[in-house]
């Protein structure tokens, strides 16, 4: 399939209801997809829903939303089945919903380990797994996974997070290797500090040195308009002039 034109094919965002998933939303929309996005607030949603519809340059495709914890295996199947629902296809799965919760890991909580890696990477398990069979019966998708530095730079305070993003790099790396024959791509965008409400972080004006949630939606929409013989694998993306 002829991935250079994004128009026409839809996308799931994963948590796209606000940071980099929703800027990936609209980033996606202004190519021209149908975009559904999820998260677990339905307020979240509604807001991101106007927001990337009153984006201006926006072309006349649908906008969607769902609330699903991606943590929930049924609610990820669900997800993929609505954009099938929806649009009748499931071109981009962009599964980028994911937490940070940073201590020393003898402080850390079970229940802050098992949120960490129910989301950043069964999550994606569950996505993955419900979306390869849509996309090989209507001949191919790509699959980016929002991963982190942090995955290849673990930092102490960040067991549980740093962990999570490794696994997920290397399901990534593997699927990928599994569906490619089907014509499905699978990558994995690894970006460092976002400017996000990521992890109880209150989001500057945009003027810091940190990346946006629109530089890393830019990678993803390059990397969409990929020529099919074409795979970036990986992509990190870093601040170009980090705190010194
Ligand atoms: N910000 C950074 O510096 C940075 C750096 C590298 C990588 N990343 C990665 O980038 C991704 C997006 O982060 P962000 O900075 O945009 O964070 P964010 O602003 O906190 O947004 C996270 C999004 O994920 C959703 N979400 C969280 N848990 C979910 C669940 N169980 N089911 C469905 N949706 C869920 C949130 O909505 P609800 O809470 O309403 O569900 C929200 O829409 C994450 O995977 C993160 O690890 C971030």
């Amino acid at each position: 399939m002829d991935m250079l034109d994004l128009e026409g094919r839809s996308a799931v965002v994963t948590g796209g209801s606000r940071g980099i998933g929703l800027a990936t939303a609209i980033a996606l929309r202004v190519a021209g997809a149908d975009v559904l996005i999820c998260g677990r607030s339905v307020d979240a949603l509604a807001s991101a829903s106007s927001r990337i519809r009153a984006e201006p340059g926006a072309m006349n495709s649908t906008v969607t939303t769902a609330v699903v914890d991606v943590r929930d295996s049924e609610q990820a199947r669900r997800l993929v089945q609505t954009s099938v629902e929806q649009f009748g296809r499931l071109d981009f799965l962009i599964n980028n919903a994911g937490v940070g919760r940073f201590a020393p890991l003898a402080e850390l909580t079970t229940d802050a380990w098992r949120e960490m890696v129910d989301t950043n990477l069964s999550g994606v398990f569950y996505c993955c797994r419900a979306a390869i069979p849509v996309m090989r019966e209507h001949g191919g998708g790509w699959i980016i996974n929002v991963s982190s530095l942090a995955a290849t730079h673990p930092f102490s305070g960040g067991s549980a997070y740093c962990a999570s993003k490794a696994g997920l790099n290397a399901l990534t790396e593997s699927l990928m290797q599994e569906v490619r024959h089907d014509g499905i791509r699978v990558s994995c965008i690894s970006p460092g500090s976002v400017d996000t409400e990521f992890a109880g972080n209150a989001p500057s004006s945009g003027s810091g040195w940190k990346l946006s949630g629109a530089d890393v939606a830019q990678a993803v929409v390059d990397l969409l308009r990929h020529p099919p013989r074409s795979l970036p694998s990986r992509v990190e993306i870093r601040p170009s002039t980090p705190r010194k």
